[in-house]
């Protein structure tokens, strides 16, 4: 298989974007980012948050080589290609005065207090030391308190970089001194796009359906987007293909999904027996499917009350789906299915037959359709 005939590097470690112009999204961070760079007002201390694999890490990288890099301090480091060592070392994480600090390890305590009482010393060989410290809510009490220490009289050298997914956590007195960036999850379109940007570049095929398909499963992160795209490729014999994804993925296809949606309707085609045999031979995660009828719903009601508000970003079933139902299903139904669909997952709680309370959860959907009791 691809890991063991070639030294397989995973293609979210491999695609790492190492300047701000290969980032995905985060526009508004990397403008105001950028100018502050070039106009060579830096901040003692940055904060990135936002949800996992958004481009914290990476984010915090590109502007320790903005800071250290040996063609001056810059927005564009090196951006024709040819890397300074300094630059490469950064990426490679081995340069000395770029220190990465994960506060959600726990292991070695005592040296990362260390390391962040180290910040009196001068850096070694950069212009700057640079500490870039990952889940910065979760340091230990004496490692915090050596942080605080620093930030309240930073030396000149220092520069922080802080990166967090639970901003909620991190006590005012850290918060006041930083310059906080919210990052955005990311777009199933900037998600997609990239997967097939990486495909070309790599060059396997990838069916761009089964690229939607792992965009919307990944929820917003390019990390999982992309660790979901090397467990396709590894399933697949190293193409991407829509049907691989749907059974890896073990969610509803948006087929089932369809299929339900039509027997809510008055002149369906399909019939009750018929969707459930269907559904049992594949045998899905009911929940996950259940849940994918909730947003289901969901994004219909919205859909009818809105239309495609794209930057809304908010759809996540395929626009044919929302097209087509939208129009066939009234809103005041699209109010009763979520709220029974809702009421189907809370039983999950209490049930602990997955199939059941998923039939029970149709059959009532079937029971209180209002379009079905017009015609008797
Ligand atoms: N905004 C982005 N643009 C392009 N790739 C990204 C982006 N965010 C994450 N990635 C991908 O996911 C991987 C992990 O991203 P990282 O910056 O470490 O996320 P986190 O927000 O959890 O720190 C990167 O190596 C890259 O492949
Ligand atoms: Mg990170
Ligand atoms: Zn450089």
């Amino acid at each position: 298989m691809l890991q063991e005939s070639s030294p397989y590097l995973a293609l979210a470690r491999k695609y790492r974007p190492s300047n701000f112009e290969d980032v995905v999204g985060q526009e508004h961070v990397i403008a105001a980012l950028q100018h502050s760079i070039d106009n060579n007002r830096i901040h003692h201390a940055y904060l990135l948050t936002g949800t996992r694999g958004i481009g914290k890490t990476t984010i915090a990288r590109i502007i320790a080589k903005c800071l250290e890099c040996e063609g001056g301090i810059s927005s564009h480091p090196h951006l024709d290609g040819n890397l300074c060592s300094t630059c490469k070392a950064i990426s490679e994480g081995t340069f000395p005065d770029v220190i990465e600090i994960d506060g959600a390890s726990q292991t070695k305590v005592d040296d990362t207090r260390q390391l962040l009482e180290n910040t009196q010393y001068p850096p070694m060989q950069g212009r700057y030391k640079v500490y870039i410290i990952d889940e910065v809510h979760m340091l230990s009490q004496s490692s915090f308190n050596a942080l605080l220490k620093t930030l309240e009289e930073p030396p000149a050298y220092v520069k922080f970089i802080l990166a967090t997914t639970d901003p909620q956590k991190i006590p005012t007195t850290v918060l006041s001194r930083c310059l906080q960036f919210q990052l955005k999850a990311l777009s199933i379109d900037e998600i997609a796009s990239q997967i097939e940007k990486i495909s070309h570049k790599e060059g396997f095929t990838c069916e761009s359906e089964a690229a939607i398909l792992i965009a919307r499963a990944a929820r917003g992160s390019m990390r999982d987007a992309l660790s979901l795209c090397d467990q396709a490729l590894a399933l697949g014999n190293g193409k991407i293909l829509r049907d691989t994804v749907l059974s890896m993925l073990g969610t509803a296809s948006d087929e089932l999904v369809s299929d339900i949606l039509s027997l809510l309707l008055v002149n369906s085609n399909k019939s009750l027996e018929e969707v459930l045999l269907k559904i049992r031979q594949i045998s899905p995660n009911y929940k996950t499917l259940l849940n994918d009828l909730v947003i289901t719903f969901h994004d219909l009601a919205l859909y009818q009350m809105m239309g495609n508000a794209r930057s809304l970003n908010v759809f996540s079933i395929p626009s044919t789906t929302l097209d087509k139902y939208a129009k066939l299903l009234s809103p005041k139904a699209l109010q009763l299915y979520y709220q029974i669909a809702l009421q189907g997952l809370e039983e999950y709680k209490v049930s602990n037959d997955g199939a059941t309370t998923f039939e029970m959860a149709i059959l009532r959907l079937l029971a209180f359709t209002p379009e079905k009791k017009k015609i008797g």
